[in-house]
């Protein structure tokens, strides 16, 4: 199976990404509107000397959900804890970690669609009153305490709005969806990247690495770092063009950006299934990848490239993506 774009050291490429990330708003770049508003609602609740209402955070991976939330934490002057929606297990966990916050302080909760029933019903009263009712003791002895919280600001991060229950929805006062960054943005976080490294790059270089990140500052990072060991072994540390492209075409990620998994998710598609329409479990079982990842992160560049269609019948290519195999198309005859 074919591995996806160098991503085999997790742990170590989350330190890098660290050691990248903004730390003020002013230095994000793209997510103009996202920004502007988070500029204002930060200010407000600063002048009020209040919490910041709770901020939810939803878009593809990649995207900088995470990064933001720190941002809000810096400018806001708090302290943030972070945990993931399959991490907290049991109400108590949740317990734990709301007790442990100082008035003002940030928890985010990365996949908060994941989040267990039982932990999202004890968040309700939490989010909206700053309370929580817990159960505890076993049976007989048991009996309901409610403990009242400093006033705290909840910043959910997931990649699947639809699969938030509504009342948890409901209990953000502020919603903003992160889109695919435009290659001018994607420049730009290149160029900053470079420099945090020190590395000589030049600016078509720059634009190529750009042009093939798929809107994603995650994989400009990536791939950037991927570059530069091509350019360290082979050129003497310079970046330029032809070294960029040297070692975009061996990671095979070509020149609009797809790697190999996108093509084999196409390939599947359309030499398998005849084009569509499929079902997702059957189009993930033919490629060996598991539906989630399917759903989360190739096919929303997918679609947003226009390569394929979601339908009540299943997942179609469309007349681009067979363009892009270089496969001839007859499926408009049938539809
Ligand atoms: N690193 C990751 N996302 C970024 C962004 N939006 N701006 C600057 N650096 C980033």
């Amino acid at each position: 199976m074919s591995e996806r774009i160098v991503s085999a050291d997790k742990q170590k490429e989350d330190i890098e990404q660290i050691r990248l990330r903004p730390a003020r708003l002013d230095e994000y770049i793209g997510q103009e509107r996202v920004k502007e508003m988070m500029a204002i609602f930060i200010q407000a609740a600063k002048n009020r000397n209040e919490a910041l209402d709770h901020v939810l955070l939803y878009g593809p991976p990649g995207l900088g959900k995470t990064t933001l939330a720190n941002i809000v934490a810096n400018e806001v002057g708090a302290d943030i804890k972070t945990a993931s929606g399959p991490s907290i297990e049991k109400s108590g966990d949740l317990a734990v970690l709301l007790t442990d916050l100082e008035p003002g302080d940030i928890l985010f909760i990365d996949e908060i669609h994941r989040l267990p029933r039982v932990v999202e019903e004890v968040l309700y009263p939490a989010m909206e009153d700053y309370v929580i009712n817990l159960i505890v003791g076993k049976e007989e002895t048991s009996k309901a305490i409610r403990l009242d919280l400093p006033p705290f600001t909840l910043i959910g991060a997931t990649t699947r709005y639809g699969d938030l229950t509504a009342p948890l929805r409901d209990r953000f006062g502020v919603v903003h969806k992160l889109e695919y960054y435009d290659e001018d943005a994607l420049a730009k976080i290149c160029a900053r990247t470079a420099k945090i490294y020190g590395a000589n790059i030049d600016k078509q270089a720059i634009g190529e690495i750009a042009k093939r990140s798929r809107g994603t500052p995650r994989i400009v990072n990536r791939i950037f770092r991927r570059v530069r060991d091509f350019a360290d072994v082979l050129n003497e540390g310079e970046i330029d063009l032809p070294v960029t492209k040297k070692a975009l075409d061996k990671l095979q990620i070509d020149a609009i950006g797809l790697d190999s998994k996108d093509r084999d998710y196409l390939q599947g598609l359309i030499e398998g299934y005849g084009g569509g329409p499929v079902g997702v479990e059957s189009l993930a079982s033919s490629i060996s990848e598991e539906v989630t990842t399917i759903e989360d992160v190739y096919e929303p560049y997918l679609l947003k490239l226009g390569f394929i269609k979601r339908t009540p019948r299943g997942r179609m290519a469309t007349e681009k993506a067979y363009k892009h195999l270089g496969k001839s198309y007859q499926g408009g005859l049938f539809e």
